[in-house]
């Protein structure tokens, strides 16, 4: 028995992760998935529940758990607190209790969606990427940071980008193994022509190439690359990056796919422990409303099934279900075209528990 950890946040998290649980259900009852589910607060709840947005009871389950599904955190109503108290913070700090250091993001580009991206059909059709951005390090967490009153009394904020050798190199593993099993091709995006942590950053993974002479590595400076990433996608395979390069490239590369509500993540570690979050925000200008987009939620609990409970299969009929619902047109408002009807959160759920429900029974 796996123990899986559910964070339902703030915003549409809620919303949203109803659907994953509808999912987590069926799979229970009828694909006999032995998993024990628990629920706990993180973000914004969890500061208006205990005052902190990674409270300690949190911390005790999410170290317990095999494999954490968090929804979303976050929204004005939390905005104007304390650092050590917003959501966000929050969670940073599971990322870097649980040492999720590997982040995987998806970017994939479905034939029956391809009316929706921001590109032209034609330069995305087929499009496949995988970024994998480095989760617990870099100017997110480098030390010193601050804003403090400087000799000529004026407010100074400052941050710290540091990366050591061994978090580049265990970062590089991942995305070098995730491009063996691809198409074999790994783009390292850095600002070596600028960043001393970013010449380390260079050197380093090219000797871990060493370690993969199937692969074949390039290098691109973060600028060029968020160029590239619009004038000619599909010239990527596998991405690598740091913290916060990985953080703006992914929300790029969301806009190829045709909405950020359709990209999931992986948060790993080595053994294969994780957290699993659409790569998506909290919504809050349309929580509560019954519209939001579950498609990033779903992939995310296929993401689970494959990395940290093994289940291939379970995680292939996930997204078949979930490929083949907007197929047959169940779109939410983020995705409809012009004069096309706009799907509840709660009728996309179901659509695509039909679907599994469907797949199930011709499979026995
Ligand atoms: C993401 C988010 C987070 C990040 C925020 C909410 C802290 O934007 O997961 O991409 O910057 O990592
Ligand atoms: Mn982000």
């Amino acid at each position: 028995m796996k123990n899986i950890l559910l964070l339902p946040g703030d915003g549409i998290g809620p919303e949203i992760m109803a659907e994953a649980e509808k999912v987590l259900h069926l799979l229970q009852e009828q694909a006999g998935l032995a998993v024990a589910l628990d629920y706990a607060d993180l973000g914004g709840c969890a500061v208006d529940a205990s005052g902190e947005p990674y409270p300690e009871a949190t911390r005790a389950k999410a170290r317990a758990a095999d494999a954490v599904l968090l929804a979303c955190v976050g929204g004005p109503k939390w905005d104007n607190l304390p650092r050590a108290q917003r959501p966000e913070t929050g969670l940073l700090a599971i990322r870097a209790d649980l040492g999720l250091f590997a982040n995987l993001r998806p970017a994939h580009v479905m034939d029956a969606l391809i009316d929706r991206s921001a590109l032209k059909a034609e330069r995305v059709r087929g499009l496949d990427i995988l970024i994998v951005r480095e989760l617990t390090g870099g100017i997110y967490f480098g030390q010193p940071r601050g804003i403090e009153t400087n000799a000529a009394g004026e407010r100074e904020g400052y941050n710290t980008l540091r990366y050591s050798e061994s978090e580049v190199r265990r970062i590089a593993r991942v995305a070098f193994e995730a491009a063996r099993g691809r198409q074999k091709r790994l783009c390292s995006i850095d600002k070596m022509n600028v960043l001393e942590s970013s010449q380390l950053w260079r050197e380093t993974v090219a000797a871990v190439a060493a370690d993969y002479p199937d692969v074949a590595l390039t290098h691109m400076l973060v600028d060029n690359a968020a160029m590239q990433l619009v004038r000619d996608p599909r010239q990527f395979d596998v991405i690598v990056t740091g913290n916060l390069f990985g953080d703006i490239l992914s929300d790029e590369a969301s806009m190829l796919t045709g909405s950020i509500g359709l990209l999931p993540s992986a948060s790993l570690r080595d053994d294969g422990v994780g957290l699993f979050e659409p790569v998506h925000g909290s919504a809050p200008d349309i929580a509560g409303q019954g519209s939001a987009n579950p498609y990033a939620m779903l992939l995310s609990l296929a993401m689970l099934l494959r990395h940290s409970l093994q289940e291939e299969s379970l995680a292939w009929l996930l997204e078949n279900a979930v490929k083949e619902s907007i197929s047959q047109g169940y779109r939410s408002a983020d995705i409809v075209a012009d004069g096309q009807q706009a799907y509840s959160t709660t009728a996309i759920g179901d659509a695509v528990c039909r679907e599994m429900e469907a797949a199930l029974a011709r499979s026995v």
